[in-house]
């Protein structure tokens, strides 16, 4: 979704805001531009990449500036709808991030006032309230114009005739990097990486005021110190380390992510176990709630835990939950998000706070939204994810659903300590599969010929079946679908023949049997076969067309093992077909409008 910066300094601003906008280009974009002040204001923009627009700008000298990736919402992706956008005069300039929901409202009247729009955008009504506003005081005109403004935004605001930058935030990230003698605006940490690990995270309602040697917010009209954070993430981290893509290296870099989120939590199990509160307090059930790729870690954890805890567990994708009421008594409620700054998620964290659950977030950004409304946090150990589709975050959600679970579980105490071993060798089985690269990338070179290809799973591995297809349409463009197995023969079995691969995922455990007998049903239709199975397994071997071997792992432990190898297959599908992989066109990274 859309990205902001700014910065003032000493330094040129441009060349430092089109390296901020460049790493964020993760998050996706189909605009961008910059602006800045130099007396009066700046600007260039279009709906092309960052590179081209870098070097397709004249240079402008001043060391203020704002700049933004914009992801369309109101009006096409366009050089007019492509922000920074002005005023009528030419002198405010603004980046906003988020959805001004009475934006045609305030239009009409100020298009009555005589403001001429010259944009589609919901934003454009921002710039025209400031001027109209402005009597000297940018702080004050931004103040008065929020007042009048319905809606989600995380803003900056850039004056010709000034060197500071206004800064204010409502349900959208923003940050402030704090340099030497400079100051950074992001709406996301590896934006500003290269320049500083000192950052505020500023709060819904915060207005800010940031100069080269100052940061000054107010909240209500009443300054406030908000603390500075150090940054954990580092350079190296947001970056490819010789790697073609950052989807290749987050899928490479999940042994180590398991280390650390297992190692984090055996330094704070005690206190986050206690907190959680689950079958504590008279709490008598769980629900989870996210989107995507989270989703569909939180569906595996409601089998986990189904094994493992026998308290009932429901999981709702977010933006589905927010339509409805729900019986929500004695429940706690977990949101799981990579970003923390889903909007989906964050609204039906504020709906279940409010309908008095306590409410757990599992995210791997600190400081980020989830983080502050949630009652309790857990970081997943992840380092910064910038490849648009979700890998290494998956993992880590699910070890630290694992080990939630774990925790909690009256389970028979030697299947615990057997699962706590087995639970420490996942590093070294992902990364068998990691070295069996090779085999995967035949098949994929395989599956790169078809336009639509069906995952089948049952029990603990529909979910990942789910997440298998999830990965192969978002990179490779291929149509994909994950199904409970049991549930083809209710329709898939239609398009089912030579030109529909199915791909099988078969687990050691109460389903195989019937696994078996899919994988029958649907040879006997004609349908090429790809089974995930582990490795050795004769009976699968002589059944199906091709095999991706697994390591042996036990049953519960199985979605993460297949789930690595089929991220691998849709890398190297999506690579094979020439498709984009780490920035999927119409995706982006962090979804922050509803
Ligand atoms: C977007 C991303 C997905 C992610 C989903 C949920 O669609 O492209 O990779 O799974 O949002 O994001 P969250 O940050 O809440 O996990």
């Amino acid at each position: 979704m859309c990205g902001i910066v700014g910065y003032t300094g000493d330094k040129q601003a441009q060349p430092i805001l089109f390296n901020c906008l460049k790493r964020l280009e993760y998050r996706g974009y189909d605009s961008c531009g910059v602006a800045v002040a130099v007396g009066g204001i700046e600007l260039y923009k279009d709906a092309v990449r960052i590179e081209a627009l870098a070097k397709a700008s004249p240079k402008f000298k001043g060391t203020t500036g704002i700049g933004h990736t914009r992801w369309a919402t109101h009006g096409a992706p366009s050089r007019d709808n492509a922000h920074p956008i002005l005023d009528c005069t030419g002198k405010i300039a603004v980046v906003h991030n988020g959805v001004i929901s009475n934006f045609q409202e305030l239009r009409d009247q100020l298009t009555g006032e005589g403001h001429n729009f010259a944009s589609e955008t919901d934003t454009e009504v921002i710039p025209h309230l400031i001027e109209k506003y402005y009597d000297g005081s940018l702080e004050e005109a931004v103040t008065a114009a929020l007042n009048d403004i319905n809606g989600s935004y995380a803003i900056i605001v850039l004056a010709a005739d000034k060197s500071e930058l206004v800064v204010a935030k409502k349900d959208s990230p923003l940050i402030i990097g704090l340099g030497d003698r400079e100051n950074y605006i992001a709406s996301d940490v590896p934006a500003i990486l290269d320049y500083t690990d000192r950052v505020i995270y500023l709060e819904d309602g915060d207005i800010g005021v940031v100069t080269k040697n100052d940061v000054k917010i107010r909240r209500d009209g009443k300054e406030i110190a908000r603390e500075e954070h150090k940054v954990m993430w580092t350079v190296e981290e947001a970056q490819k380390a010789g790697y073609e893509h950052f989807f290749l290296k987050e899928i490479h870099e999940q042994p180590k992510v398991i280390r650390n989120t297992l190692g984090e939590f055996t330094r704070e199990t005690e206190q986050a176990v206690d907190l959680v509160g689950i079958g504590g307090r008279g709490m008598e059930s769980i629900l989870m709630v996210a989107c995507g790729t989270a989703y569909h870690a939180a569906l595996t954890g409601k089998y986990i835990a189904d094994e493992l805890l026998r308290v009932p567990v429901r999981v709702e994708i977010a933006s589905e939950f927010n339509y409805y009421s729900h019986t929500l008594a004695r429940t706690v409620a977990i949101a799981v998000t990579q970003s923390g700054e889903t909007a989906d998620t964050l609204k039906a964290m504020r709906k279940l706070k409010e309908a008095g659950c306590r409410v757990v977030a599992i995210t791997n950004v600190v400081g980020s939204t989830a983080s502050r409304i949630a009652d309790q946090t857990i970081y997943t150990r992840a380092g910064p994810e910038i490849s648009v589709a979700a890998s290494k975050t998956f993992i880590a959600q699910l070890m630290v659903l694992y080990w939630l679970i774990m925790s909690y579980s009256k389970a028979d105490a030697r299947r615990l300590a057997n699962l706590l071993m087995e639970l420490r060798q996942l590093p070294s089985k992902v990364q068998q599969i990691l070295d069996n690269e090779a085999e995967i990338i035949e098949h994929a070179r395989y599956l790169s010929k078809y336009e639509n290809v069906f995952f089948i799973g049952r029990g603990i591995n529909l979910p990942v079946a789910q997440e298998g297809a999830l990965k192969l349409k978002e990179l490779s463009y291929i149509h994909a679908e994950g199904y409970a197995a049991g549930e083809t023969k209710h329709g898939p079995f239609a398009l089912l023949g030579g030109n529909t691969p199915v791909i099988a995922i078969v687990a050691k455990d109460n389903t195989y049997d019937a696994m078996l007998t899919n994988i029958k049903e649907i040879k006997a239709r004609g349908s090429p076969l790809i089974a995930l199975a582990e490795e050795g397994n004769e009976a699968i071997e002589e059944l199906a067309d091709s095999v991706i071997a697994i390591p042996q792992v036990d049953a519960i432990f199985s979605p993460v093992v297949n789930t690595v190898a089929l991220q691998l297959l849709a890398y190297y599908t999506a690579k094979e077909r020439g498709c984009p992989i780490d920035f999927p066109r119409n995706l982006a990274k962090s979804v922050t409008v509803e």
